[in-house]
């Protein structure tokens, strides 16, 4: 009989079958919600209209005397998800090792992924940020002699780190031209992606949506490009893909569009809990991949190996891949109520109306004297960020004039420094067209 770590925890094989025979790990379990229910946990609240947008706005509990264009950075938790992060918190302070063992596979987060993005469930790996997802992917590709990874000048300092810290090769390609991006096309794009691909290059690690100047690939494009360059040279060549700009503000549906990994955390448009991620591979991407994780798995298959003095298993790859240590498992159970509230409104429908703000946005600002717009006006292009450089006064400053206007907005963290919005669900026209107002205010000196 294999151990799990769970058993081991609650005591070995002979306490995990009594507990299995008696039925006392669901008696336990009901004991402990009914403590938790003392200690504060509530059933959550009937939910708004999430078919208005101001019902949707009303689930969030931000500053309400904020025009909040930084709520994409880092989410504010809807009412739904606090709801589920604060049950489960309630439930592991009245018991954490028994709530622990009894809610550990019914909360089942990656399959929520799996539902809300395509694939199965299986083939998620759940982090706590893009970051550690990044690092995870990169340190996982095997690279061989000259091997190089392909990729680009505009991504997040995440992606370039990871890929330092993975050791192998890297290479980068400019795709678009970052001092007039708003200039960029998907045709430029493609084919200065397909002039870079070398017959060494195993894999591309790009970024789907630039935090850096708001341009978004075009992705249907630059999967055929790297597919065809892995069939000319008959060996295919691995699409790696941050998409956490693209998460929620797109509707992105996996397995496609020819993606064959995406790393994401959940907590920015998507409005996950603070602190979850996710990296998705298809079967044959995580095959072709080591699997050899960075930080070991606390998954049963893994632990229960290790206790029988066998390596790990690299199957499933998601289990295998999630890094294991206890974790802050109120917000990582809560992430299905993130993706359900996504599909409550509509995943289509939330990228819609994401796209149509940032075009307001867009078009308001290109109005605006001394504005120069950096991301392009094209939906094809771009997606939920907007960036912009104002004549004449730094981007930071105009942050702080924004604020003191109680409009929140941010510096693009990169060499090249811009004024950023993020038009996500948590803003509406009328804030869109206060920005942009105080955007002019700005840039007439006033
Ligand atoms: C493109 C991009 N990737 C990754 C990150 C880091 O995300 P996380 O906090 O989920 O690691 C950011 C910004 O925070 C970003 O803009």
């Amino acid at each position: 009989m294999a151990l799990t770590r769970r058993q081991v925890l609650a005591g070995g094989a002979a306490a995990a079958a009594g507990a299995a025979l008696s039925g006392c790990g669901e008696r336990g379990a009901r004991a402990t919600e009914r403590t938790a229910a003392a200690n504060g946990a509530r059933p959550a609240a009937p939910p708004e209209d999430l078919s208005t947008w101001a019902g949707v706005r009303r689930e969030l509990p931000l500053d309400p005397r904020v025009r909040q264009f930084s709520a994409f950075l880092l989410a504010a938790h809807p009412r739904p998800v606090r709801a589920a992060i604060e049950h489960h918190r309630a439930l592991l302070d009245a018991d954490p090792e028994g709530y622990l063992r009894s809610a550990e596979d019914r909360a089942d987060p990656a399959g929520a992924a799996a539902r809300y993005l395509g694939g199965a469930r299986e083939d998620i790996a759940l982090t706590t940020s893009t970051t550690m997802g990044l690092a995870i992917l990169y340190r996982a590709l095997r690279l061989r002699g000259r091997d190089e990874v392909l990729s680009t000048v505009h991504d997040h300092f995440a992606t370039d780190e990871a890929l330092r810290l993975s050791g192998g090769r890297v290479r980068r390609v400019r795709l678009y031209d970052p001092r007039a991006p708003a200039t960029a096309s998907a045709d430029e794009i493609a084919s200065r992606l397909r002039a870079a691909i070398r017959p060494r290059t195993r894999a591309v690690a790009i970024t789907w949506v630039h935090s850096s100047t708001g341009v978004k690939l075009p992705m249907d494009e630059v999967a055929a490009v790297v597919r065809e360059a892995g069939e000319r040279r008959g060996a295919k060549v691995l699409l790696c893909v941050d998409g956490v700009h693209a998460l929620a503000a797109e509707d992105v549906r996996l397995p496609g569009p020819g993606i064959d990994f995406l790393a994401a955390g959940c907590h920015k448009w998507l409005m996950g809990p603070r602190g979850t991620g996710i990296v998705w591979g298809t079967p044959a991407a995580w095959k072709a991949a080591s699997r050899r994780p960075l930080i070991p798995s606390f998954a049963n298959a893994s632990y229960g190996a290790w206790i029988e003095g066998r390596i790990p298993p690299a199957d499933p790859p998601g289990p295998a891949m999630t890094p294991g240590g206890f974790q802050a498992y109120e917000h990582r159970w809560a992430l299905p109520a993130a993706f359900s509230f996504q599909e409550r409104i509509g995943k289509a429908r939330a990228a819609a109306r994401i796209q149509a703000l940032a075009t307001r946005m867009k078009a308001g600002l290109a109005e605006v004297r001394g504005v120069r717009l950096m991301t392009p006006r094209r939906p094809e292009i771009s997606a939920g960020l907007v960036c912009a450089d104002i004549a004449g006064v730094d981007p930071g400053a105009a942050v702080q004039r924004l604020a003191a206007d109680r409009i929140s907005a941010t510096v693009t963290p990169y060499a090249e420094r811009h004024l950023r919005f993020g038009c996500s669900l948590a803003v509406d026209e009328a804030d869109v067209d206060a920005a942009v107002a105080a955007v002019a205010r700005i840039a007439r000196g006033g």
